[in-house]
């Protein structure tokens, strides 16, 4: 205890002081102690360090780490963000991707903040899956930790910001503490975002102090109106890209919108398809129930026959979902994924009002994203998209995917809603950098956007552009355009790659070991690459020759090849987007 002249001084010393000065001093004296400083003469390095650094209380706090799992780069830019922010703050934080961080780990850590987004249906970011399944598959005894996560995602998505929610569950299990509320976050993120970071940023700051530390948490289940910008556009183009006797469609659409839509070169349109009107009246035939009757069903208010062909997800349900039908039907269903249509055939529902009750649990049709290919500063007014008609095989026959073959259908004069989906981490250079784009098949949508912006800002940075598909004479989607940007200089190099025009098959992988020379000279004088189109297995196929050209010309080991592409990577120079 403090008597005398020791405790006048100190009365003096905090009288002087702010708030946060006295919180400042609060955190210092408990780092001397934690750091086994007794006397005044003991080992209180850190916290003097501290001091002489002028930095502030946090260098006190223990291990903070900042993991991000993402796919198309906004958790990892955010994560960047607040680690930048904290360390101006003065808490040494460590920034990782989740690809990165050593599963075993979670034992070691004492403050773990996760940013993580959702992908495909529910899913955890690709670079994500192993931490996540780790987590699931192992039961962690995490009492010392504190924890807090923020998860992003759509809205739009019947399964929002699951990941998220998962892995804040999954830490909550094992014992860990959650300092700040998990914070889920629709696609405009930033004041979500923003949010979070203050309280984990006001949590790391005044954790070492002695009083406890009451951190705001949102009220539980706050419902925030999505501040998504829907746009109503009308569709002013649509035609079939291939020619007659080619074994594809690829559909060329453009929509024009009266208000100005923000986006960039690299986003992508957002979009809703409708069910498919004949199984839409198979269903209410096999369940007879009135088309125009209101339903309520979490999200949308609306007559049956809106709900079926608008709202509704009715295609490939999730066995989640079929579950659920099966609990309200009674009956023994398979633990599988099918279409209602044929729920509804095989285990029918016993009256209309069971079928209403399955109408409720039913989750929302999800969007489907198409990169923009067309540029703002080229097409005024209007936004293109390249869309090729999915197709697949179920039951032995084939199949089309719901949103190509809705848009390859769309009549012009149809009016049409959709949002814009960022992506950041898919984005032209500086106007003097070379680029490098691979972009076969659909692929080519995002580099037609980023020729076209290039032409009509003037950039000075050279273009090289591999594309490829089956045929020439049917398939060379765009052909006259990109011959213009050839003969106009916008186009340094194109090189195509037709597969079935030989007997070998020829992809754009094999054009880009042909020019393995020039392509590494350009990658080494700073081009950037993107590749877009299908994940699997165009885009591995392609990593793989470049980590080929990477390590033959630039005599590398295989290792030193991963490593540069990694520095790549690191640098924004090296960019995907696949699907
Ligand atoms: C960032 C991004 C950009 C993209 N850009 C483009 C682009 O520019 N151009 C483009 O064409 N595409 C693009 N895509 C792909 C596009 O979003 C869609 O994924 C694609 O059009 C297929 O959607 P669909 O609704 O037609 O197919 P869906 O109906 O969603 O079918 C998809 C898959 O689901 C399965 N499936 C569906 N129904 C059944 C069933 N009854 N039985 C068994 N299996 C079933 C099949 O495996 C099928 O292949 C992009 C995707 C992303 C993420
Ligand atoms: C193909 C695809 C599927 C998605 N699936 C979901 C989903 O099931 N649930 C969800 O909440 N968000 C979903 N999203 C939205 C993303 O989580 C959201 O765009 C997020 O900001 C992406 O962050 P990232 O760039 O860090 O990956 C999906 C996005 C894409 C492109």
């Amino acid at each position: 205890m403090l008597t005398g002249h020791k405790l006048k001084a100190l009365q003096e010393l905090i009288a002087a002081s702010s708030k946060e000065e006295i919180a400042w001093i609060n955190g210092y004296l408990t780092g001397l102690v934690s750091n086994g400083h007794s006397n005044g003469n003991g080992n209180g390095h850190a916290a003097a360090t501290a001091v002489g650094n002028g930095q502030s209380i946090a260098t006190t706090v223990k291990k903070v780490t900042l993991a991000f799992g993402t796919e198309t780069g906004n958790a990892k830019k955010l994560t960047t963000n607040l680690a930048a922010v904290a360390k101006k703050k003065g808490i040494n934080a460590k920034l990782i991707g989740l690809d990165q961080y050593k599963i075993t780990d979670p034992p070691k850590e004492d403050y773990f903040f996760v940013i993580i987004s959702t992908q495909g249906e529910g899913e955890p970011p690709l670079p994500a899956k192993k931490f996540y399944d780790y987590i699931h598959e192992n039961q962690l005894s995490l009492p010392d930790l504190k924890y807090s996560v923020l998860a992003l995602g759509d809205t739009s998505y019947p399964l929002y910001c699951k990941t998220g929610e998962d892995v804040d569950a999954r830490f909550d299990g094992f014992g860990a503490k959650r300092v700040v509320d998990l914070q889920k976050c629709d696609v405009d993120y930033e004041a979500d975002a923003q949010q979070w970071f203050e309280k984990v940023l006001q949590y790391l700051e005044t954790t070492t102090t002695s009083t406890p530390v009451v951190v705001p948490t949102a009220a539980p289940n706050e419902k925030k109106a999505s501040g998504k910008k829907y746009y109503n556009g009308l569709v002013n183009t649509n035609i079939n890209l291939n020619d007659r006797g080619s074994n594809k469609q690829t559909f060329h659409i453009e929509i024009s919108c009266d208000e100005k839509v923000e986006y960039e070169p690299g986003d992508a349109l957002a979009i809703i398809p409708e069910n498919k009107k004949w199984v839409v009246e198979k269903i209410l035939q096999l369940t007879g129930i009135d088309r125009g009757l209101e339903i309520q069903t979490a999200k949308k208010t609306a007559t049956v026959e809106q709900l079926l062909t608008k709202h509704l997800n009715i295609c490939y349900l999730l066995s989640s979902a079929v579950k659920k039908y099966a609990t309200i039907t009674q009956q023994e269903i398979p633990d599988t994924r099918m279409d209602l249509v044929d729920l509804l055939r095989i285990y029918p529902v016993k009256n209309t009002e069971q079928f209403a009750e399955v109408l409720k649990i039913l989750p929302s049709i999800a969007p489907r994203l198409y990169s923009i290919s067309s540029s703002p500063n080229a097409h005024d007014g209007e936004i293109h998209l390249t869309v090729g008609k999915h197709s697949f095989q179920a039951k032995n026959e084939e199949r089309f995917g719901l949103c190509s073959e809705f848009l390859g259908e769309l009549p012009v004069g149809t009016a049409i809603t959709f949002y814009i989906h960022k992506n950041r981490a898919f984005k032209l250079p500086a106007a003097d950098k070379d680029i490098i784009m691979i972009g076969p098949g659909t692929g080519v949508a995002p580099f037609r956007s980023f020729l076209a912006e290039r032409d009509s800002t003037g950039a000075s940075g050279k273009n090289w552009f591999f594309f490829g598909e089956q045929h020439f004479t049917t398939d060379f989607l765009y052909q006259t355009e990109l011959q213009n940007f050839v003969s106009t200089g916008v186009l340094t190099y194109i090189d195509l790659a037709f597969s079935r025009d030989q007997a070998d098959k020829i992809y754009v992988q094999h054009r880009m070991l042909q020019k393995a020379k020039e392509l590494f000279a350009w990658i080494d004088n700073g081009a950037y690459i993107y590749i877009s189109g299908t994940k699997d297995p165009m885009s591995k196929d392609v990593e793989n020759a470049l980590l080929k050209i990477i390590e033959e010309q630039g005599n590398k080991s295989k290792e030193d090849a991963v490593k540069y592409l990694e520095k790549m990577k690191d640098e924004n120079r090296y960019e995907k987007d696949v699907y």
